[in-house]
């Protein structure tokens, strides 16, 4: 029996078709998923039980599977229909909706098999955004070199390196990891990253180095509807060492202040002013009901 801390009583998941207590979903130890980390996911937020920027998630999922030659099983009116249902039978208003799909159950082999079907899941968690203090003071993170494949932009499962950089970061009493590729920034372990000099904001463009992030879209957005400057560049590591502001971006994490980096304070060694504005945009945009 699974601990309720692990999967509570009265969550409830989608596994292939059906609605099933979470603590009963069982998938085959033959799933490539399990076997090799064959598939993708997305991590959806929903605020007030609604999908957040839904064709967004929707979009990169579709891209995702593509990349990695799934078939979608569902068009977008189908999957809205599953997570209505999911996020409807578990107990939050405000849920992190976790929807993963894999090349589904085969022998194993590295080859894709023939006619395997792919295995869907969905769970509904009670979204668990930053506390007020760390709204408030920010976080402490850290710089790593980026180790991973050069098709970061595949919402995959394999997610190894992304772990092993998160974890360097939690031991050392960080909350992410900021990695860095020949010299300039890509992203976080589980986020994008953002960097404010001298009131413009600046960030990598995307490209197959960083995860199309949803956050970052909305961030932008905000940010275009405020008139605030932004540059879309690759940014140096001196750029980050050098900032008045550095921001991580996550549909967990929503917009989120790091001020102290590689234990030296950033900027003022408080979220800025800048931060303070998205901040606040950010939350309005979230209850608004926009961009479903
Ligand atoms: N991760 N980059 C990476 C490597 C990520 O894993 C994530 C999100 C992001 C931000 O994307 P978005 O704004 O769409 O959440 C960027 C999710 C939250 C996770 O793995 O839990």
């Amino acid at each position: 029996m699974l601990p309720d801390d692990i999967a509570p009583p009265d969550a409830i998941a989608y596994l292939n078709g059906e609605l099933v207590p979470l603590k009963d979903a069982r998938v085959s130890v033959l799933d490539r998923g399990f076997i090799f980390g064959d598939g993708v996911y997305e991590v959806i937020p929903v605020y007030n039980r609604i999908p957040h920027r839904l064709a967004g998630h929707l979009a990169r999922l579709r891209g995702s599977l593509a990349a990695i030659g799934i078939q979608n099983p569902h068009d977008d009116a189908q999957w809205e229909a599953l997570f209505r249902q999911t996020i409807a039978r578990n107990p939050h208003e405000d849920q992190a909706l976790y929807l993963q799909v894999t090349r589904g159950i085969a022998k194993r082999d590295h080859a894709f098999p023939a006619g395997a079907t792919p295995t869907v899941f969905v769970m509904c968690n009670k979204l668990v955004t930053p506390s007020e203090q760390a709204i408030a003071e920010g976080v402490k993170a850290m710089t790593f070199p980026d180790n991973r494949w050069l098709r970061c932009d595949i919402k995959s499962t394999s997610l190894l390196p992304n772990i092993l950089l998160r974890q360097a970061a939690v031991a050392q009493g960080c909350a992410e990891a900021v990695m860095l590729r020949d010299g300039l920034l890509t992203e976080g372990a589980a986020s994008n990253i953002f960097v404010v000099k001298n009131g413009v904001l600046l960030t990598p463009p995307k490209s197959h180095l960083i995860l199309p992030g949803i956050t970052y879209d909305v961030v932008l957005d905000l940010a275009g509807r405020a008139g605030l400057p932004v540059e879309l560049r690759a940014v140096s590591e001196a750029e980050v060492h050098a900032a008045d502001e550095i921001w991580l971006t996550s549909s967990t994490r929503e917009v989120l202040a790091i001020t102290t980096l590689d234990n030296k304070p950033v900027g003022s060694g408080k979220p800025g002013p800048v931060f303070r504005s998205m901040h606040a945009l950010f939350q309005q945009d979230k209850r608004s009901g926009a961009h479903r």
